[in-house]
């Protein structure tokens, strides 16, 4: 087959993990005679110094006529700066909105050779094998209004958690097809005690488990889950939430996995190119060292050619090559060993 793929390295250890994950989809296109055009195109701090903003239109353009986007990390020193105009982040979010990917599917599986490598206890790691479904373009990110002034003499702030009933219906749809394939199990996670917006999502989440009874459905307030994550984390197996909850509780989730750097993430929408990237950020203290883990990317490149080119096949055999790797105990700075980036895909490239 042939593709079109927009890179954007980003920042930050951005640029290094995303070449790593290029040589295997250039692995991966040979061995299937298949053929892979990638453009590379800036986004995040490294567009904001060359052109004074995150995301050009330019750029947006080229991400919307591919046929998927790998993006390597967004994010300066501007985060810092509450203060601060422009935000390398608006980026992120000008393209998750720009693309229309609605959903953003963050799997979280312990390695069981990395057991030892996360905080938790090792019997609790046993079996975890989690799919996050987060929404991606709606909730307290987009809601409007959203802004500063100032009421009654006082500066304020203000941001909105709104959700229209299909932003909801698509993503717990979503949820539901994609457990089908796992342990037939969906964990809606809101805040129904408190939140209007959350009413109408468990309400329609209700609704689309009544017309799936294959499908068994749980609902949990947002602060139970984030505790059951670390005290029963195999009890979970698709989860799927708002988009900041979703945000705080991926990161939560991904100490179960030892390190950040092994998880990746696609975001899609109703078949247009998705956007994959690893959830980790932009790790300014390594860049430039070439020790960081490019397994994230590596497997977000994966997730790549399973949803956006219709490859599982293909996808299964890098993910297989990963965990392979780790078995045989490679190990990034990350994990606790030395190897270097481009040896660590190497090793995954050897058992590809
Ligand atoms: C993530 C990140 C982003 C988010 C930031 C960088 C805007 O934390 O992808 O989880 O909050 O969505
Ligand atoms: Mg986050």
């Amino acid at each position: 087959m042939k593709a079109n793929i927009v890179v954007l390295p980003g920042d930050g250890i951005g640029p290094e993990v995303t070449a790593e994950a290029l040589r295997v989809l250039a692995a991966v296109a040979k061995k299937g005679n298949h053929t892979f055009r990638f453009t590379e195109h800036l986004m995040g701090g490294c567009s904001i110094d060359r052109s004074g903003v995150a995301l050009t239109p330019e750029a947006l353009a080229a991400c919307q006529a591919s046929s998927a986007v790998l993006l390597g990390a967004v994010g300066g020193p501007t985060c810092d700066d509450p203060t601060a105009k422009i935000l390398s982040e608006q980026g992120l979010l000008g393209l998750r909105k720009g693309l229309s990917v609605f959903a953003n599917l963050r799997p979280v599986k312990v390695h069981p050779a990395l057991v030892d490598s996360s905080p938790l206890r090792p019997e609790r790691l046993v079996g975890v094998d989690i799919l996050v479904i987060r929404e991606l373009t709606g909730g307290l990110y987009f809601g409007q209004p959203k802004g500063r002034d100032t009421k009654d003499g006082h500066e304020r702030a203000v941001d909105t958690l709104e959700y229209y009933d299909f932003e909801v219906k698509r993503v717990v749809e979503l949820a539901f097809r994609l457990a089908k394939d796992r342990k037939r199990k969906v964990t809606s996670v809101d805040k129904a005690n408190v939140l209007e917006s959350s009413r109408l999502w468990r309400q329609i989440a209700t609704g689309i488990g009544k017309a799936n009874p294959d499908i068994a459905l749980d609902h949990m307030l947002v602060d139970t889950a984030s505790m059951r994550l670390v005290t029963s984390p195999s009890s979970f197996d698709v989860v799927v939430t708002e988009n900041l909850f979703g945000d705080i509780l991926t990161d939560e989730a991904s100490v179960l996995a030892g390190s950040m750097g092994m998880l990746p993430s696609a975001s899609i929408g109703d078949g247009g190119p998705g956007l994959y990237e690893p959830i980790h950020g932009s790790a300014p203290d390594i860049a430039g060292k070439g020790i960081a883990n490019p397994i994230g990317t590596i497997l977000s490149s994966a997730m790549l050619l399973r949803h956006s080119l219709g490859l599982p096949a293909e996808a299964a055999a890098i993910e297989d090559a990963v965990y392979r790797t780790i078995a045989d105990g490679c190990r990034t700075a990350d994990l606790g060993g030395s190897l270097p980036t481009s040896r660590m895909t190497d090793e995954i490239l050897k058992r590809l």
